[in-house]
């Protein structure tokens, strides 16, 4: 974990994003040492009092965990089990559905929330460091859910923290909740993830939602489709573990180079804010757009899904199609983190 802290600290991060291939030697170690400090296991020990950071801490049993009590939730099975629980809301980058779900998951089960998005009114503007926010709202809720521009902050703030923290997004890290929303939203439509192919479209790169999701969708050994420019192809430490946990992948830069029919598609945003380089940026974005003539070609059964907000790729006329789910995906976004932050807390 030294790893990480010094890079939050001094930050190293950023000279990592001018120089991937630095950040892409340093991230297998990174992700090692994560891996042997996974703390979660068995029954709701899995989640009770536990922070979740990275996808890497959770596996397919932790999935299933997910799943099964978010179906309980969104069946009306658990009411008002937050009751009596406060969550702070850290978060330092923009939002809407992550933050705005999160607070009414808490809200809708009879919890309390207070937090701060961007840091113009809080002392982050004196100065004060990441380490000393968490180590004192830490003091005044029951759980903290961060997002950062900075990889490896959440990791950071759950060290510091005296209660769990939840990753909401670090840089173009991860996102492990958006994970956890995208399989619980699949599994609605295919019980079996092993058995359906899925495509990623767009900015495979800066995409911390494709990180989580490949990643996740590697232990269930689902055939991969990674569809972007050179430019902004998923970052080569990320498919050497993909691999290696047993997916097949297959790259392409343009659509219509698929030969068989996705399952579903999972298109995203071009990630403007990530460019170090504007003119890199504006010659990669728009390349694609989906349309219902480009549905049609894809295949018809196929599910699109994207983590939204969306800017061109995907057309307005798409979204009356039956294809289309992200609205949906979206508004899994409740009960999800309803049953994310019910586990933690150690009350479902
Ligand atoms: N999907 C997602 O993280 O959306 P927001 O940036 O609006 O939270």
């Amino acid at each position: 974990m030294r790893l990480v802290r010094i890079r939050v600290q001094h930050g190293h991060l950023i000279n990592c994003r001018k120089h991937p291939a630095v950040f892409e030697k340093l991230q297998p170690a990174l992700s090692i040492e994560i891996a042997t400090q996974k703390n979660i296991g068995g029954e709701n020990m899995y989640f009770n009092g536990k922070s979740i950071v990275s996808i890497r801490d959770v596996d397919k049993d932790m999935f299933q965990k997910i799943i099964v009590t978010t179906k309980e939730v969104k069946d009306g099975k658990h009411t008002g089990f937050l009751a009596g629980k406060l969550l702070s809301t850290l978060f330092f980058e923009p939002s809407t559905r992550t933050r705005l779900s999160f607070e009414s998951a808490m809200k809708y089960m009879g919890g309390g929330v207070i937090g701060f998005t961007g840091t113009e009114f809080t002392s982050v503007k004196k100065g004060e460091t990441l380490s000393d926010t968490i180590k004192t709202v830490s003091g005044y809720c029951d759980v903290i859910v961060i997002r950062h521009p900075v990889e490896g902050a959440a990791r950071l703030a759950s060290e510091v923290s005296d209660v769990p923290v939840i990753n909401a997004g670090d840089g173009a890290n991860q996102h492990p909740t958006q994970t956890f929303l995208d399989l619980f939203t699949m599994n609605e439509f295919f019980t079996d993830l092993s058995g359906i192919r899925v495509g990623f479209l767009g900015d495979l790169k800066y995409g911390r939602t494709v990180h989580s999701l490949a990643y996740a969708l590697s232990l269930y050994k689902t055939p991969l489709w990674f569809v972007s420019p050179d430019l902004l192809r998923m970052p080569g430490y990320l498919v050497e573990e993909i691999k290696a946990n047993g997916s097949q992948i297959h790259e392409y830069n343009e659509l219509d180079e698929l030969s068989e029919p996705l399952d579903v598609l999972y298109a995203t945003r071009i990630q403007k804010e990530r460019f170090g380089d504007m003119q890199e940026y504006e010659r990669v974005a728009g390349t694609y757009r989906i349309t219902k003539e480009v549905v049609g070609a894809l295949g018809k059964d196929v599910k699109l899904m994207h983590p939204l907000p969306r800017l061109d790729e995907i057309a307005g006329e798409v979204d009356e199609l039956e294809n289309a789910i992200y609205f949906r995906q979206a508004h899994n976004g409740i009960p999800v983190r309803q049953a994310v932050l019910g586990l933690v807390l150690g009350v479902l």
